[in-house]
């Protein structure tokens, strides 16, 4: 199938015609950028705006990749897509959680090699927040949304926890990047602020932000507009994370830092391990450039990306863009065929991401159709109902294939992967406070606590332990030593006199 979208839909001469007594050389110039591309009426308002508008809409057209939206509009529909000959495509080999003494053993050296690329400091933290959370309908950016089954603390709260008490714990200052979009950048930083960085010094901690692609009218290929004077722009994907590292000099830094490996993750999963050893272990044992966690699927149409092999290489294919046949697939016992789904934590090598980030322009964009609020051609803003707009994204997860060596690690769902995505119902709220109280319900198990549970084993009590008190079961053993049995909801905070300050001072 074949977009061919040539941009069409009004008369050029009605913008011409408004802006009549325009003398400003500036909108002869961009109007003469956009006409070779039938977009000019972006410029209709231009008689109307004051010199504030004006420099901010040309600062936005100038910034426009026309050529590429050119492309995007009439190339085939499957060149924007992972397309794959899907006979071909084979499951990928997968490290699975160890079953024997010699798995075990050869887990814990790796743990040890993760432990001490931890603690002598070749480790930076990547967190991808520039989404726009459309599905939660969450106000704000989503790592604001209040998780905690007692505090309500944040995601970013419990991000933040778990980074301080790594650094804690190797006695190193970890460096965390966070990736963030123009429409969320300010009310993230602003977040940080309010909460004093959540105890981290503000130096370990870096914002950036991605770059934008504009919307376009589905059927017409027309740029839409947000304001009379403002493109209606959208991140432009996490591979909007390759992009930013150069530009904004990440690259370098980290490599002056001394760091060897990124630990990437995303914004709503907060039983991720952030800057787990073991799987910083296993990378780099592995000798592999790029690692992957994943799960084993609910059901076919869980929304996972899915880890295979192909032609030699490892592919993500996103869900959206795997056939329904093969997401249905299942092999002769009974599993689904394609069984490595994406959790979205990767470590990359730095050395790989150097390589990388020169071919970004080579990264497909992906296409999708959505809800995309924008002002109708009487200056009328519309919030559509359905889907109006056409947006492209590009994927971190497309360098796959440019790597040489992966490594893909299957986890335990339980303790690892419950992300927020939608306001009910699967990956909601409910579903992540839920699995939250469990986790922490087996951390105290295992250090020989009663908790109460339903007769389908459902944990009846709220739990919340602090990533500042631990980490894991491991660390939570010697602390609850003196309780037997949960009777109520249980809160495991930091004692106050232990401020995070005093902490992240010695780090500094
Ligand atoms: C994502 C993965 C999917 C994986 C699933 C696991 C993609 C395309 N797909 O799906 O393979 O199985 O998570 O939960 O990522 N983001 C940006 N900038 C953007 C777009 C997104 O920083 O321009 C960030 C978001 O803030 C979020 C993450 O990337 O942290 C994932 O984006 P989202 O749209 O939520 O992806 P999913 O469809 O949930």
């Amino acid at each position: 199938m074949n977009n061919n979208l040539q941009p069409s839909g009004h008369d050029p001469t009605d913008v011409a015609a408004a802006n009549a007594n325009t003398t400003d050389p500036l909108y002869q110039r961009l109007w003469q950028r956009l006409a070779p591309f039938g977009q000019t009426h972006v410029l209709r308002w231009w008689h109307e705006l004051n010199t504030d508008q004006r420099v901010e809409l040309a600062a936005q057209i100038e910034a426009l990749d026309l050529d590429t939206l050119q492309r995007l509009l009439q190339e085939p529909i499957e060149a924007q897509r992972t397309t794959l000959d899907w006979n071909q495509v084979c499951c990928p080999r997968v490290l699975r959680p160890a079953s024997t003494l010699e798995e075990w053993q050869r887990q814990r050296r790796a743990f040890a090699v993760g432990e001490d690329a931890l603690r002598s400091g070749r480790v930076a933290l990547c967190l991808v927040a520039g989404g726009q959370g459309s599905r939660l309908g969450h106000d704000g950016p989503k790592g604001t949304f209040p998780i905690g089954p007692i505090t309500q603390r944040s995601l970013f709260q419990l991000h933040a926890q778990k980074i301080l008490a790594l650094s804690r714990r190797y006695q190193v200052p970890l460096r965390w990047y966070i990736m963030t979009s123009p429409d969320n950048d300010a009310a993230t930083r602003e977040f940080f602020i309010q909460h004093n960085y959540f105890g981290l010094s503000a130096d370990q901690v870096k914002f950036f932000v991605q770059g934008t692609m504009p919307a376009v009218d589905k059927d017409t290929g027309k740029l839409l507009m947000r304001t009379k004077w403002q493109l209606a722009l959208c991140p432009d994907g996490h591979g909007g994370f390759l992009t930013a590292l150069r530009t904004e000099g990440i690259l370098d830094e980290l490599q002056q830092l001394g760091v060897q490996w990124l630990f990437y993750f995303q914004v709503d999963n907060p039983l991720v391990k952030v800057g787990d050893p073991l799987f910083l272990g296993q990378h780099i044992t592995s000798g592999a450039e790029i690692s992957l966690k994943v799960v084993r699927r609910r059901h076919a149409y869980e929304p996972l990306g899915q880890v295979v092999c192909y032609q030699g290489s490892h592919y993500l294919v996103e869900y959206t863009e795997i056939p329904p046949e093969w997401q249905e697939r299942r092999d002769s016992s009974g599993n689904f065929l394609l069984n490595a789904g994406n959790i979205a934590v990767h470590i990359f090598d730095l050395a790989f991401l150097q390589r990388a980030t020169e071919h970004v322009r080579a990264l497909p964009y992906h296409r999708a159709i959505k809800k995309v609020p924008f002002i109708d051609s009487d200056g009328e803003y519309r919030d559509p109902y359905e889907a109006n707009a056409l947006k492209w994204e590009r994927f971190v997860f497309d360098v796959l294939p440019w790597a040489q060596r992966v490594l893909v690690v299957e986890i335990e769902r339980a303790e690892e992967f419950e992300p927020l995505k939608n306001a009910s119902g699967e990956h909601s709220p409910e579903t992540v406070r839920a699995a939250l109280c469990e986790l922490y319900a087996r951390w105290l198990e295992q250090a020989g606590l009663r908790v109460p549970r339903d007769s389908s084993g459902r944990v009846t009590v709220a739990i919340e332990i602090s990533p500042l008190v631990a980490l894991d079961a491991a660390d939570l053993r010697d602390q609850v030593e003196h309780l037997h049995e949960l009777h109520g909801p249980l809160l495991l905070e930091e004692p106050l006199n232990e401020s995070p300050a005093t902490s992240s001072d010695s780090l500094s």
